[in-house]
């Protein structure tokens, strides 16, 4: 009995084998794959902007070289990312024209404001916990590109997290107008975090088949319970409220119960219109044409030693 290449491809991840980049592979999956790492990929560089905002209002010079060496981690997340998703023939100068023109999407998270220092913790803790939750299982994706590179980017996403509790516990430690902060901070942050995970299963377009490839090894829903159970107990320690009042430990699921995400809030950030999304696309943009000397100059250099080397 002969398989067909395709019945080939699956039997392959479904013996755990790694599709890597030069392998025989469905268009749709590489599609995806495409769609998924570039999301991400964008995720990343737009992901400096909110945290990049409180870079010059650090309350110490300890803060100050954390968070600027957390946001220059994102910077370089991006780059593997993007090299990841060049393994598949998508070209870079497309991707990121496509996240300029607002075509693209990345997470719907960075459309947020950071108004106090508090949020540089919940980012930390609670964004970057989601983002490890959303990653670790990634580590174990079927494309071997995309699993390699989230083997450095979930290390230092570890770190960001604890960076972000540490922030949180030392104000919840400190004054009570500190520990109000946090608490304020939260109440801002958990809703937007717990949509991260994406749509429900029931509403998700991609996960069956992306579940069936093995790219995702969880479901929406499934990391988003596993999220919920993480962080309450954290948030309880804290000495901080979660703000659902559904929020309930449930012991024939092991789990908590939690309320529904507010899904019409949800996919009008998607599609453009949540508080900072013109905002971070405009300061995206401008990065990127300041930059465009940077590029000039690399290319310029690498012509001359080409040059050189062929002398
Ligand atoms: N923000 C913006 N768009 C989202 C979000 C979100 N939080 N969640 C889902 N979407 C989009 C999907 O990209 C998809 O859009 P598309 O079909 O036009 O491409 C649509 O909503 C439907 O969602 P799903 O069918 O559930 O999509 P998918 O299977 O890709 O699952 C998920 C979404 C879970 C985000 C997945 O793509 C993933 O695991 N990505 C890798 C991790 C990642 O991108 N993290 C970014 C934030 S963390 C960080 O950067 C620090």
């Amino acid at each position: 009995l002969e398989l067909t290449q395709e019945e080939q491809f699956q039997a392959r991840i479904d013996a755990d084998i790694r599709i890597e980049p030069k392998d025989w592979m469905p268009d749709a999956y590489r599609k995806t794959l495409i769609r998924q790492i570039s999301q991400h990929a964008h995720s990343e560089l737009v992901g400096m902007l909110p945290e990049g905002n409180w870079i010059t209002r650090a309350p110490s010079l300890k803060r100050k070289s954390i968070l600027l060496a957390k946001v220059q981690d994102e910077a370089g997340h991006g780059l593997y990312l993007y090299s990841a998703a060049e393994t598949l023939g998508a070209s870079r100068d497309q991707m990121l024209a496509d996240l300029h023109s607002g075509k693209a999407k990345y997470s719907s998270i960075f459309n947020y404001p950071t108004l106090s220092w508090a949020d540089m913790g919940c980012v930390g803790w609670l964004v970057d916990g989601a983002a490890i939750l959303n990653q670790v299982p990634l580590c174990r994706t079927s494309y071997g590109p995309y699993a390699r590179a989230m083997v450095r980017v979930c290390k230092e996403e570890s770190f960001h997290q604890r960076q972000g509790f540490e922030i949180m516990q030392t104000l919840c430690e400190g004054a009570p107008v500190q520990k109000e902060m946090a608490q304020e901070a939260l109440n801002r942050w958990w809703w937007p975090t717990l949509m991260m995970f994406g749509p429900k299963d029931a509403d998700s377009p991609n996960t069956a088949q992306s579940m069936n490839w093995r790219i995702k090894r969880f479901t929406n829903d499934e990391l988003r319970q596993k999220f919920v159970d993480m962080m309450v107990p954290q948030a309880e320690f804290l000495g901080l409220t979660v703000p659902d009042p559904a929020v309930k430990w449930n012991a024939d699921k092991n789990g908590y119960d939690f309320g529904d995400v507010d899904w019409e809030e949800f996919w009008n950030v998607v599609k453009g219109n949540g508080l900072c999304n013109q905002e971070r696309l405009g300061a995206r943009v401008k990065a990127h044409e300041e930059g465009a000397w940077v590029r000039e100059a690399a290319l310029a250099h690498a012509a001359k030693r080409k040059q050189r080397a062929s002398e």
